[in-house]
């Protein structure tokens, strides 16, 4: 069987690079590559540059399927592994069985036909492990495959193991020190402590929160039965949910969460700015009927409308929007939505997300701030969102989220150590099954 163009000059390159001091670009532009068709280029150039990007991590899973030692391994054949390798766990459009077979040819063509089984028993073994990943998780292989490129494997299995079990049931006790600020006297709120007694009482058994202080974690008992919950003082909210709240910060006088219902976020970021009116809109009139309903804080306006025509100026000087999004941070919660969500979704989805957050923008007065955030794990849903509205609204900058967590680090409400692990750039990103909560990004833009 013939080895295709690409292949065979990735491997050659490769080799090149292991052998003699070349660099990895300039070899790639070195005029015998020329004559390569743009596909063919492409491919030659992504072999080459993932394969040296993720060498460790590929080594580490051959040597874990090989039945001799790496470093007694040719070159060669190490060469032909690597590649083989890379395409099965990293590239989803090339057919797993093609890359097998085009590396066992190409050790065969280096001379070392004695090891074309030992090539094709290794890169089989990885082809099944990462299937397994697939049919062990009962997740479709389109989205742990991209998992896998986009976060690497050991996170792809992770998240995977996570959305096959029930989550933890995480809690938010109202924050009774603001309610109390605002209350005439009359109306005054049980402090956290108490609360935890009377669940307690109540028999649920809770303990504290792995990323916020204000978050509890249920060990047993039905938190729903509870008083408390009746009366809204205890809320179940996802810690990531709460964290993604927090960014919107303290100390505005008019905000608005312009894709609020239910409300778990309206209502966090009410009670930490019990001087602001806070705008609660949502497209469908039942879910914002059912989020007056759960968030009966009294500095919340609840509208029902499409925030695409808010008939508004710039004059929030915090926004949220929690776009509409896939949800495939939540398939713990929501495992449906893995069988139904397709490729093709993730732009649709995109468009949308695009739209509102333009619309969003032009609401943020001089100064102000934008929170936009998704519990999808799609950066297609995520970063490519933020770069096609910044491309088109110049007066935003995006915020580095570091600073906005070391700020809640170090005024006690973040207790997870690791800030750097909850950041993706200068953006929040949670992973399921990485951090104790649903899968979460966001990003905060400040207008000049
Ligand atoms: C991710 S959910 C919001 C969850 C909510 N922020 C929370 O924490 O409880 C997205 C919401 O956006 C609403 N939505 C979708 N399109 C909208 C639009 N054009 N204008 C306003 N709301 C919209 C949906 O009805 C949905 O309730």
């Amino acid at each position: 069987m013939p080895v295709s163009p690409a292949r065979a000059a990735a491997f050659e390159v490769l080799l090149r690079i292991e052998t003699t001091d070349a660099y990895a670009s300039e070899m790639l532009h070195a005029s015998r590559f020329a004559k390569l068709s743009p596909s063919d280029h492409g491919l030659l150039t992504e072999l080459v540059m993932g394969v040296l990007r993720w060498r460790g991590l590929l080594d580490s899973k051959i040597a874990e399927r090989s039945s001799q030692a790496i470093a007694k391994l040719d070159l060669e054949v190490l060469t032909a592994l690597r590649l083989g390798a890379y395409q099965i766990l990293f590239l989803d459009r090339v057919p797993r069985h093609a890359a097998v077979n085009e590396s066992v040819e190409l050790a065969k063509s280096a001379h070392k036909r004695s090891a074309a089984g030992l090539v094709n028993a290794v890169l089989r073994k990885i082809e099944r492990s990462a299937s397994d990943l697939n049919e062990g998780f009962s997740h479709p292989e389109w989205l742990v495959e991209r998992w896998i490129r986009i976060y690497g494997l050991e996170a792809a299995r992770k998240i995977c193991e996570y959305d096959q079990n029930a989550p933890a049931q995480a809690i938010r006790i109202a924050d009774a020190k603001a309610v109390e600020l605002r209350s005439t006297g009359r109306t005054r709120v049980p402090g956290p402590t108490r609360v935890l007694d009377e669940l307690r009482d109540e028999r649920v058994q809770v303990e504290p929160g792995k990323l916020l202080s204000t978050a509890f974690t249920v060990k047993s008992g039905d938190v729903t039965a509870t008083k408390a919950f009746r009366e809204r003082r205890v809320m179940i909210q996802d810690e990531g949910s709460q964290l993604v709240a927090m960014l919107v910060g303290r100390g505005s006088k008019k905000i608005l969460d312009c894709c609020a219902a239910p409300g778990g976020k309206t209502r966090v970021i009410a009670e930490r700015n019990p001087e602001a009116v806070v705008v609660a809109m949502d497209l469908h009139p039942q879910r914002a009927a059912l989020l007056k309903k759960l968030v009966p804080t009294e500095n919340i306006r609840v509208i029902a409308g499409d925030v695409r025509n808010l008939p508004l100026g710039g004059e929030f000087d915090r926004i949220l929007v929690d776009a509409p999004c896939s949800g495939t941070g939540t398939l713990a919660r929501n495992p449906e939505i893995k069988w139904r969500l397709k490729p093709e979704d993730l732009l649709r989805l995109q468009e949308y997300q695009v739209e509102i957050l333009r619309t969003a923008m032009k609401l943020v007065s001089r100064g102000g701030r934008i929170v936009y955030s998704t519990c999808s794990l799609e950066p297609e849903e995520n970063e490519a969102v933020i770069q096609k509205a910044l491309a088109v609204d110049t007066a935003f900058q995006v915020v580095d989220c570091r600073n906005e967590l070391e700020d809640l680090r170090a005024s006690g409400e973040l207790v997870w150590d690791g800030v750097d692990s909850l950041l993706r750039g200068p953006f929040l990103r949670t992973i399921p099954g990485m951090h104790p909560c649903d899968g979460f990004f966001a990003a905060v833009m400040e207008k000049e």
